[in-house]
């Protein structure tokens, strides 16, 4: 056997590994939460020695329990043959339901063999979906494109840019009530030099985050005939279908417009109706092309949902104790918004300043006139109060000038946050 030598004598060059990391990777930040959680676990001493422990109303995930029945699903299902390897896409019993679910609730066929796809989360889904449409490049210019609202989830940037493409905003605007129109969007893009060639995809996002707007049909329509005509693939995250105030309509799935599925696959998430954000439950659902590939990009990355999961995922799609128990949750979130609404009202913003949405847990509020930007009031609240709050900018350049919160906090949370902000002086006009 022969072995190498060592040599006689060590290099004194320092290696230097963050020379090896992909251009695309080199300039990344971690994902936004993780920023904010981190400051927030840095500042948390300074801030609970002066009464103002962090009040987080910044993440997305509910933090009441899910349902009994689904917790019960989960534990039996342990004993069952589930702890060896999934799938990417899933079991058959997953997607079956998931079939049951489309046709239910949007009145939408789906054949589940080839139509669906687990996800472990929306997100991961989201991500491998743009690996599947993007061939990487680095001169900007030259680069595949996805339209993407803004503001919108925040991920989409990272998710884009890490896979080589290029993030194009689609500015979500009071004036276009939150729908832009895409001929505009494509024209725009054309005059600032970039090639409409390039455009892969288009996200659409609704009941969106964070303003929670929602779309209506027509807009729909309109958005299937121009994604057929530019042959560009529809990418709809409809992660708050099922989070709906009151008698407000039901949102839609873009998939009940005639034609949609020659083009579009749409992205579910059990995490928020359920209140099991960290279970990692989603699925993908529409064109059978686009479900294939992502599928296949799936495989080389995971091994699919652990199983146990798989089977309270079913069971929380297709059962009653679930469907009620969004009711119930919906309820709650509807009466923390309009305490809130009475509260930032009470601390002098204005009536028409307050978007009070008709979805979603969010309240996207402008920030008080005296402050230069998003991030400084985010910042103060913060450092000050010890309410966390995310800034505008952090879902595109459109959302300057705002901030969200986040409305799944105990009532008394929430009235802590409107307590801490008048003691502290955070008022609409006031001048800290
Ligand atoms: C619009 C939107 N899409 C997708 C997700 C991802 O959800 P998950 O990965 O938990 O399914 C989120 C989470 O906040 C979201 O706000």
């Amino acid at each position: 056997m022969t072995t190498m030598a060592p040599t006689d004598t060590p290099s004194t060059q320092k290696p230097d590994v963050k020379k090896l990391f992909s251009t695309l990777c080199a300039s990344m930040q971690p994902y936004i939460m993780f920023r904010i959680a981190q400051r927030v676990a840095d500042l948390t001493p300074e801030l609970e020695a002066k009464n103002r422990s962090p009040i987080k109303m910044s993440i997305g995930a509910p933090t009441v329990q899910p349902p009994k029945a689904l917790k019960d699903v989960l534990l039996k299902a342990m004993d069952e043959p589930v702890h060896t390897y999934s799938t990417s896409k899933g079991e058959p019993f997953f997607r079956q339901a998931v079939q049951q679910r489309m046709s239910e609730r949007f009145g939408v066929d789906v054949d589940w063999a080839t139509e669906t796809c687990s996800l472990l989360g929306s997100k991961e889904g989201l991500a491998a979906m743009f690996r599947a449409v993007i061939t990487p490049k680095t001169e900007p210019m030259d680069k595949d494109i996805i339209l993407i609202p803004d503001p919108g989830y925040a991920s989409y940037v990272d998710a884009i840019n890490i896979a080589g493409g290029t993030p194009y905003s689609m500015p979500l605007n009071p004036d276009n009530n939150y729908m832009p129109n895409l001929r505009r969007v494509m024209q725009e893009l054309n005059n600032r030099g970039y090639n409409p060639n390039n455009i892969k995809a288009l996200v659409i996002n609704y009941p969106s985050n964070p303003i929670g707007a929602m779309a209506t049909m027509d807009y729909f329509k309109d958005v299937v005939t121009f994604a057929r005509e530019h042959n560009i693939l529809i990418i709809s995250d409809i992660a708050y279908s099922e989070m709906v105030f009151g008698d407000t309509e039901k949102p839609h799935s873009i998939l009940e417009v005639d034609g949609a599925k020659d083009i579009a696959i749409e992205f579910h998430s059990l995490s928020k109706p359920y209140a099991i954000t960290g279970w990692r439950l989603g699925f993908a659902v529409g064109n059978k092309d686009a479900v294939g590939m992502l599928g296949t990009v799936k495989s080389t990355m995971d091994s699919g949902i652990w199983k146990a999961l798989q089977r309270a995922g079913a069971f929380a799609m297709t059962s009653p104790e679930c469907a009620q128990f969004i009711q119930t949750m919906n309820k709650v979130y509807e009466a923390n918004q309009q305490f809130m609404v009475a509260g930032f009202k009470k601390l002098g913003w204005p009536t028409e300043a307050l978007n009070v949405p008709k979805a979603t847990f969010y309240f996207w509020i402008p920030i008080p006139p005296r402050f230069d930007n998003c991030d400084s009031f985010a910042t103060q609240l913060l450092e000050t109060s010890g309410i966390v709050v995310v800034p505008g900018t952090a879902f595109g350049p459109n959302g300057e000038g705002y901030v969200r919160l986040s409305l799944v906090n105990p009532r008394e949370e929430l009235q802590e946050v409107l307590d801490r902000m008048t003691a502290d002086g955070f008022t609409y006009e006031g001048n800290l």
